[in-house]
């Protein structure tokens, strides 16, 4: 099977509603918070020119089959979504009753976040990297994150951060292959984090 890479300047429009589908196969808390979530939050993060990010897309197909995604303002984008207080106050109400956990995550996550990036001016955080299930084990994940870290050494950063949950076997093997190192372990809310960084 072969596929291309792209940078997120290329993604057009139609491929946004693919792209927050296709992150509702992630383990995290926006696509816990479902489909209006994620879709809100990429089309407000993929606008902002801070955003740095690449994604795959099956030759065959014309499939969005893989993304990675990095800011250096992770809070930033989290408090986009409530931009549109009405929207967000239905939505997360809608949450509240029908997934509670997710909505206490939500704040935790909200908290932990910005104290994360405090002083890292010179940091880019991997936000978000979804292989679609039917196309994983086979070193997407690996060169997506690849050229997501080239993107950032060229927009001239000197480190990228990230976490990861401790029993993502995958995602772990994917990032220390490709360099990253676990600088500690912490929990945010439920799950329990790898603390993790490359030095571009
Ligand atoms: C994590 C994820 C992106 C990996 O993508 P992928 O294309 O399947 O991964 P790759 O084929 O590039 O493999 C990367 C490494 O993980 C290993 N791996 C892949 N699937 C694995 C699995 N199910 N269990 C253990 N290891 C696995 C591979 O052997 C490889 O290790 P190596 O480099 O030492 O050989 C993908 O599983 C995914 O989208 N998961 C859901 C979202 C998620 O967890 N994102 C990561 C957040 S950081």
């Amino acid at each position: 099977m072969s596929y291309t890479i792209h940078p997120l300047s290329e993604l057009k429009a139609s491929q946004l509603n693919e792209m927050s589908t296709l992150h509702l196969q992630d383990h995290g808390l926006l696509s816990q918070l479902g489909y209006p979530f994620a879709r809100r939050y990429f089309e407000t993060a993929i606008q902002d020119k801070r955003m740095i990010g690449v994604f795959a897309v099956d030759d065959q197909t014309g499939k969005l089959i893989g993304y990675n995604v990095a800011s250096p303002e992770p809070a930033w984008h989290t408090s986009q979504l409530t931009n549109d207080k009405v929207w967000f106050i239905k939505e997360i109400i809608k949450v509240l009753f029908t997934r509670p956990p997710a909505f206490f995550q939500l704040i935790v996550s909200s908290l932990t976040i910005k104290e994360q990036m405090k002083d890292e001016s010179d940091a880019i955080e991997s936000l978000y990297l979804t292989v679609d299930e039917n196309h994983r084990g086979q070193r997407i994940g690996r060169t997506l994150q690849q050229a997501l870290i080239e993107e950032c050494r060229k927009a001239g950063y000197k480190r990228i951060t990230g976490s990861i949950e401790t029993w993502n076997e995958a995602s772990i093997r994917m990032c220390q292959s490709n360099g990253f190192v676990i600088k500690h372990t912490f929990r945010e809310g439920k799950f329990l984090r790898h603390r993790i960084e490359k030095i571009l």
